[in-house]
């Protein structure tokens, strides 16, 4: 199997992901806490935007970065999430989270992370190996918003996109044609904003082109006046959910017609599924789709990524 086929098939079994994914870490037990602390990068960071998205009742604070933010204590719970578990600033933000004594809770598939874990004594996640981390979302997310019981019916989840799989392969291609080798800029509201995002990091992982995300309202506020004095061959897809705010809705439709009037392409991606998380991750599988076709018409392997694993070599 070349590349190309191992990634379609990874493609495929995404619905096998979310039913696999559902058991792990059910053995995970949580202290009380008042703030969350996702930790993780490039695909691992994922995770942190989906549980920024959907967990209303506590703050959840994204760290990207080599530094926790000074808050961080022994109320807080820190979620480390590395696929590779071998993640220069994942396992710096675990030692600063040890030190400032936070629960923690490691996700990985092996590594120094979930060595240091081990011999920690601390609670590890173990997904899967053998995949890139931004293919693994489903192994790496699912099981954090179950321990953080905001989960959803992921039976019904699974079965849904089964029963899209061969709609939404058409879709995709369809998408991906009307792209053709344009810039996408991508975007929709806060909520669905880890949908817009996987989406960039789609386009550029797996179909290494740029591609730039944003959300309602706030680039209605800047980047809005780019289109103004245009310097680059794009076109704008606009995630839509049917629950996103009136007064998101109303900025969609006023924002289409000002980017159209200046010539750029909109195109309206309506997300599907019977409840709000099924239908951020069905957004987030056709946006894998969107970009397995775009590679495959740029004749690159959407697998592998060169760039990061050379640059992070560098760096040792
Ligand atoms: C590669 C990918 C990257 C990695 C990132 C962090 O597929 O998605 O963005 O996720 O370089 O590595 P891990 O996930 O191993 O901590």
């Amino acid at each position: 199997m070349d590349n190309k086929e191992k990634f379609l098939s990874i493609l495929e079994r995404f619905p096998k992901h979310i039913q696999e994914a559902a058991q792990l870490g059910t053995e995970i037990k949580l202290k009380p806490f008042d703030k969350i602390v996702m930790c993780g990068m490039g695909g691992s960071g994922l995770p942190g935007e989906l549980v920024k998205s959907v967990v209303k009742d506590v703050p959840v604070i994204l760290v990207k970065d080599y530094t926790l933010p000074g808050f961080v204590n022994e109320h807080k719970l820190v979620f480390a999430v590395s696929y590779s578990g071998n993640t220069e600033e994942t396992i710096d933000l675990y030692h600063q989270a040890r030190t400032r004594k936070a629960q923690i809770v490691v996700v990985a598939s092996g590594g120094e992370l979930a060595e240091l874990a081990r011999k920690d004594g601390v609670q590890v996640v173990t997904v899967p190996p053998g995949l890139q981390p931004r293919m693994a979302f489903a192994y790496q997310t699912i099981p954090l918003l179950d321990i953080l019981k905001v989960g959803c019916d992921w039976q019904r989840c699974a079965h849904f996109l089964e029963s899209e799989m061969e709609q939404t392969k058409r879709e995709s291609h369809k998408l991906a044609q009307n792209l053709g080798k344009r810039i996408p800029l991508i975007y929709s509201s806060a909520r669905f904003f880890p949908a817009a995002y996987k989406w960039k990091i789609d386009f550029n992982e797996n179909a290494k082109m740029h591609a730039f995300c944003n959300y309602f309202p706030e680039f209605n506020h800047n980047e809005i006046n780019g289109y103004d004095n245009l310097n680059g061959d794009y076109v704008v897809f606009i995630i839509k959910d049917t629950d996103d705010h009136p007064r998101i809705k109303k900025r969609m439709e006023v924002v289409t017609k000002i980017i159209e009037g200046k010539g750029v392409c909109v195109i309206p991606v309506p997300s599907k599924g019977p409840d709000m998380i099924t239908r951020l991750i069905w957004t987030i599988w056709l946006g894998d789709w969107i970009s397995y076709h775009v590679a495959a018409e740029l004749g690159v392997d959407p697998l592998d990524v060169p760039v990061i694993e050379a640059l992070k070599k560098s760096l040792d």
